[in-house]
């Protein structure tokens, strides 16, 4: 807790980005993911009601579970999974861009939570802090595997499969990416949903592609261990392809993957829920990072270079 007059808790949580296994991870598959530094942060003191306030969005929402604008039933979700029975005031400030597949939500929620937390003097365990923080995203997403929370929990570089705890990976250096903002923003929940009826429709189809992208995931795993960039970028490449496969892809994000690997990138792909949102290109070396940032930069989508996976 801090604060002089107004007892106050504070939270922090982590971004993230999917390396390889978006998508499949909903259904049981591995994926490899890493924290991103920035995600949210937030603070809390006691209130008459309860409040959550969000910026850079400039939106204050109560806590209702039948309101209609989602982030109102989130907040109530939360609060109602954390047995919160006194009125809290959070404010809460994002650092990512939201429907980018960074996991500015899942951020949110688990910097909400810590900052209730903080201020009650709840020490959660990590299997209750994740169910939480599933009851604020389920409320966003419908049905999210808790990549995301796992992530936005624990940060560093991980392996998640679904119902199991994040599995920590130790990259041999760390990976250097370079993040493109397609600028096109999709709902995670729109495209979950999309390859939950293409599954319906062609489950056999769909169970090889998740096993395809799960073995890419298991080799992508040992590249991380070998600090092996170059095997990296082509299972990045692989993963794309079977995602695009899954018409997960966009002509904008299509064109900000290829501009990445015609600047030198080692591969590139989608990350996150797709139909817009993020891409990712893995490089060598600090030249190639700014010749591939120039090159996204150059399509007028904004960009950063991020070192993921390194020594914490
Ligand atoms: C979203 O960041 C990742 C997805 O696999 C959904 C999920 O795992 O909940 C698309």
């Amino acid at each position: 807790m801090s604060g002089n007059d107004t007892a106050r808790g504070t939270g922090v949580a982590h971004g993230k980005v999917i390396l390889l296994g978006e998508h499949s991870v909903v259904y049981g598959r591995p994926a490899l993911a890493a924290g991103l530094p920035r995600g949210a942060t937030a603070s809390a003191e006691d209130a008459e009601r309860s409040v959550l306030r969000v910026e850079p969005w400039g939106v204050e929402v109560p806590a209702d579970p039948s309101a209609e604008k989602s982030l109102t039933r989130a907040f109530a979700a939360l609060l109602a999974r954390m047995d919160v029975r006194r009125a809290v005031r959070v404010d809460a400030q994002v650092f990512l861009p939201g429907g980018s597949g960074l996991g500015s939500s899942a951020a949110l929620g688990v910097a909400v939570m810590r900052a209730i937390d903080d201020l009650r003097g709840v020490a959660r365990a990590d299997d209750d802090a994740l169910a939480c923080s599933l009851a604020w995203e389920r409320v966003f997403h419908g049905n999210p595997s808790g990549v995301d929370s796992a992530m936005a929990l624990h940060g560093g570089c991980g392996w998640y499969v679904r119902g199991e705890a994040l599995a920590r990976v130790h990259p041999r250096h760390g990976v250097t990416l370079v993040v493109g903002d397609s600028g096109e923003s999709c709902s995670t929940r729109i495209t979950v949903e999309q390859v939950a009826r293409q599954h319906e429709g062609h489950p056999a189809r769909l169970e090889r592609t998740f096993d395809a992208i799960a073995a890419v995931v298991r080799n992508g795993r040992l590249a991380l261990e070998a600090g092996d960039m170059r095997a990296l970028g082509q299972l990045f490449d692989m993963n794309q392809s079977l995602l695009a496969g899954m018409l997960l892809s966009t002509a904008t994000l299509e064109d900000m993957i290829h501009a990445a690997r015609a600047a030198g990138a080692a591969g590139a792909k989608l990350t996150g829920g797709g139909g817009g949102g993020c891409m990712i290109a893995v490089v060598q070396d600090p030249e190639q990072a700014t010749a591939v940032k120039d090159a996204i930069e150059a399509l007028g989508k904004r960009a950063f270079v991020a070192t993921v996976g390194g020594p914490a």
